[in-house]
């Protein structure tokens, strides 16, 4: 793999041991994958996650001297200061979440706490190189924006933070954006939920292959939230980090650009609505109904739009008394509902907010035990692991249940 003189300094410990084990990383990485070079990068972003082996990445980086070239958008951890006047946790897992923050404000990044940068908090143009880590904005940022990234960690795309490079491999090349298979869609998709079911169903097809999806009958493009949703299901059932809706993503104007222009494979796969209601069966915990203790919503990251829609399905009805009805959001958004009034509003039926906050932390361990409810199937999938089964339905179905406190 060629370096630079500079590149080589580094290495050698120029920058301080932080930038040499950052270094260190970039090119272990560009060697296994061939790589023959590093590459600028623009943009970074950075899935903290608030996890011990991450935490500890960061701060041997920052504490051999490191800092930011690129500072990333970060996702989130959780909200330490408020869920634990609400929620209990141990010493142990306060002590991390804190020290998660700290270690990042020293390194230098973005305290975004954002889990769909795309969206608005670091957004690429078509074409930037970028590194990106949080397996529902990769696929985002590649197939939506046209922006090239690998399917990065969490640890790879900090070394590149600090370095400002990462190697030149994979998704970084044209000739590894082209699509792999083709699937054939003819099933109803009016919301989110919808285009998150179809991600998950074609990610267990797709394993870390393209998909190339060509639709029938489908009414209007989808909107920035649809397209998250198809990525992070993608993402969570298969590995998916790059994808093609033929005639709209801006690398498939066509079925045979999608393919780079070679010969379109057979159709391995044709999606209709009965296979997207068979998949929304078989991702709730079998047989489940009967009282929940939570509703959980925005994983991803709720947008202001998807705010607006469950405050009109609320339809002013107050959340049951024994269940908690949350919905994770970025601190921007939350804001701009606090400006509007619609927080306020929210708030005075039971919906609260939780910024900075991802579904997957210790502060909601007290509602483990009891039954779930989420639009989200990455949502049902994480909580599931920490012990707390996850009934899965469409927004309107989750606001319902949080009113009658059953589902
Ligand atoms: Fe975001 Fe956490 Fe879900 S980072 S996508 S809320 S698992």
């Amino acid at each position: 793999m060629y370096l630079t003189d500079e590149e080589k300094r580094i290495l050698d410990g120029e920058r301080g041991e932080g930038g040499r084990k950052a270094m260190e990383l970039l090119v272990a990485l560009g060697k296994t994958f061939d790589a023959e070079k590093l590459i600028p990068v623009t943009r970074t972003h950075v899935a903290l996650s608030g996890q011990e082996g991450d935490t500890y990445w960061c701060e041997l980086l920052v504490n051999g001297g490191a800092t930011c070239k690129v500072p990333p958008s970060t996702n989130p951890s959780w909200d330490v200061e408020n869920l634990t006047k609400l929620y209990e946790v141990t010493p142990e897992e306060r002590e991390l979440g804190v020290r998660t923050i700290d270690v990042y404000r020293r390194i230098g990044a973005k305290l975004t706490f954002n889990c769909a940068p795309g969206l608005g908090s670091n957004a690429p143009l078509f074409g930037e190189h970028v590194a990106f880590s949080e397996s529902s904005a990769t696929p985002y940022v590649n197939a939506v924006l046209g922006a090239r990234s690998n399917r990065e960690s969490s640890v790879s795309a900090l070394a590149a933070a600090v370095i400002g490079k990462t190697p030149l491999y994979g998704f970084h090349l044209p000739q590894n954006r082209h699509g792999e298979f083709f699937v054939s869609v003819d099933a109803e998709l009016n919301e989110p939920y919808d285009w998150g079911l179809l991600g998950y169903y074609v990610g267990r097809f797709a394993g870390s292959r393209i998909p190339v999806l060509s639709f029938r009958n489908l009414p209007r493009k989808p909107r920035p939230e649809e397209f998250l949703y198809f990525g992070a299901e993608a993402a969570t059932s298969g590995a998916v980090a790059m994808y093609h809706f033929a005639g709209i993503t801006p690398e498939a104007p066509t079925i045979e650009a999608a393919f780079g222009n070679k010969r379109i494979p057979e159709a391995e796969l044709t999606v209709r609505s009965d296979d997207l209601a068979e998949q929304e069966a078989t991702l709730s915990v079998a047989n489940a109904s009967g009282a929940i203790n939570l509703v959980m919503l925005g994983c991803p990251q709720y947008s202001y739009d998807q705010l607006l829609e469950t405050e009109r399905l609320m339809e002013g009805r107050s959340v049951h008394s024994e269940t908690a009805f949350w919905i994770l959001t970025s601190v921007d958004t939350a804001e701009l509902a606090a400006r509007s009034g619609m927080r306020g509003r929210l708030e005075a039926l039971g919906v609260r907010l939780a910024v900075d906050t991802c579904i997957d932390e210790p502060c909601w361990k007290s509602f483990e035990g009891g039954l779930g409810v989420t639009d989200s199937p990455k949502c049902a999938y994480y909580r599931e692991r920490r012990g707390q089964p996850f009934v899965i339905r469409r927004l309107s179905e989750c606001v319902n249940a949080a009113i009658r406190g059953k589902v």
